[in-house]
């Protein structure tokens, strides 16, 4: 494998966000790699969102870092930083046809010039340049460092006049900006030096050379002159996506693109979004709360509840060993029981004493909450682990789901084949198939 694919193309460090006094983000840390398919996957207002916007550049984080390729972007504005966002509502330009509405981002794009065709001396001074833009920018850093240092050491004195502490107060609260703003500094430089000397606009020709290949990957052939009030929903998420990858960004970033298509064009997008990423191989953050979506799209799941990260893992994982009880009734259907542990081997679980195994180790008498999916567990007419009553059955498609009552526990089980509601049955399954969780401890609501 390429050693830069295992690199994380976004960082977020230690990143806080609060609107007024409400922290919206605490203490988010999260690392994607490059080309992965991630899916940030919460309940409404859990901050999804928040994330994808500071990621973006639309916002900023009130504190934390933000890496991009190993870089601080804090100070770089949202159309330098690489990525390309689809939004809900897809904000196409209701006015352009559909050609137009791709055409757009391309026309602020330049392409470089062949190095042939460019004068050494020109890649001459860029070097020079960028020396001195390097020397530049950590010179002013240093000055910071002095500053910050002499307003440090103010206030530890004790009388300051209250303006002054102000002063310094504000200037403090702001220097990580400072500092942000010249790490970029060098970069931005660099941006304007090769706009002006190694790239052109692109040709007419070559615009809509490109854009007909791209309406070829989605799928849009024959639409080309359509005005974006007759396309459908599928067609408008079309143009939405050509649009931000027509300009070839390394990172996209998608919030609930598919939330306003109904459910069998929603399922085609879903394959098609997938065929898309691996093809042309970028990194896609995608925000959804729907979880069925999450597991049949994700590299990686990113489980938010309020403003935190629960839980981080391949749908597999997340899906198999959620961490808690909360997570694992928002990944899926769940019979999540208190069970008792006696010892490594065994437990108080369901009124029974069973075996079980976990790679976490309990000590004796802990309550743990116990989960077993319904598709684990096995329908007997005799011979089982408990015996119960079927309560209800419900005809699901593909398969019956079932309530069974036992003593005071209603259990849910997913079946291809049907019972008689008032038939006594026999449930069995698996020691794998029991997951032991921690129980939730009193959750602070603070950062
Ligand atoms: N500009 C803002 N000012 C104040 N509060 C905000 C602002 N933007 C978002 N919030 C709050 O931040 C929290 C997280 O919002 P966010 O939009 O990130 O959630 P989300 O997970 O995307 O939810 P949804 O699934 O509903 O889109 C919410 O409580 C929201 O009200
Ligand atoms: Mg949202």
């Amino acid at each position: 494998m390429d050693p830069d694919l295992k690199k994380p193309i976004i960082e977020l460090k230690n990143v806080v966000k609060k609107y007024d006094d409400k922290t919206i983000l605490k203490n988010i840390n999260l690392k994607i790699r490059k080309n992965d398919f991630v899916t940030l996957l919460g309940p409404s207002g859990s901050g999804k969102t928040t994330i994808l916007r500071l990621i973006g550049g639309f916002e900023w984080a009130t504190r934390g870092e933000i890496l991009f390729n190993g870089l601080d972007i804090k100070d770089l504005p949202p159309h330098m930083r690489d990525v390309s966002t689809i939004f809900q509502d897809y904000a196409l330009f209701p006015h352009l046809n559909v050609e137009n509405n791709i055409k757009y981002g391309l026309k602020l794009k330049r392409i470089f010039l062949p190095k042939e065709s460019i004068k050494p001396s020109v890649f001459e001074k860029q070097k020079q340049l960028q020396k001195k833009w390097q020397k530049d920018a950590v010179a002013a850093m240093k000055k910071l460092d002095k500053i910050q240092l002499e307003y440090e050491k103010d206030l530890k004195k004790k009388k300051l006049p209250k303006k002054k502490l102000q002063k310094i107060q504000k200037w403090l609260d702001d220097s990580d900006f400072k500092y942000a703003s010249w790490e970029v500094w060098p970069l931005l430089m660099n941006e304007k030096f090769e706009k002006k000397y190694l790239t052109r606009r692109i040709t007419n020709e070559e615009m809509d050379k490109i854009v007909s290949e791209v309406i070829k990957l989605v799928g849009l052939e024959g639409h080309e002159k359509k005005s974006i009030d007759k396309l459908s929903g599928g067609q408008k998420q079309r143009v939405a996506l050509a649009r931000s990858i027509v300009i070839e960004p390394s990172l996209l970033l998608l919030d609930e693109p598919l939330s306003a298509l109904d459910a069998k064009i929603r399922e085609q997008m879903q394959h098609f979004l997938l065929d898309i990423q691996k093809k042309i191989g970028i990194t896609f953050i995608f925000v959804t709360h729907d979880r069925e979506e999450a597991l049949r799209l994700s590299d990686v799941i990113v489980v938010m509840r309020e403003g935190k990260i629960e839980q981080y893992g391949s749908p597999k994982e997340i899906y198999d060993y959620p961490i808690n009880k909360w997570v694992a009734n928002f990944i899926g259907d769940s019979n999540i029981f208190e069970g008792q542990i006696i010892n490594e081997s065994k437990m108080i679980f369901l009124n029974k004493k069973l075996k079980y195994w976990s790679k976490y180790k309990f000590e004796p008498n802990k309550i743990v909450d116990v989960l077993i999916r319904p598709e684990d567990i096995q329908i007997k007419r005799s011979d089982g682990i408990i015996r119960g009553k079927v309560i209800s059955i419900v005809y699901k498609g593909s398969y019956y789901m079932i309530e069974v009552k036992y003593k005071d526990h209603i259990i849910l089980i997913e079946s291809s084949n049907e019972f008689e509601v008032g038939e006594t049955i026999y449930l069995d399954w698996n020691i794998t198939s029991m997951h032991l969780m921690e129980q939730e401890q009193f959750k602070e609501n603070n950062e």
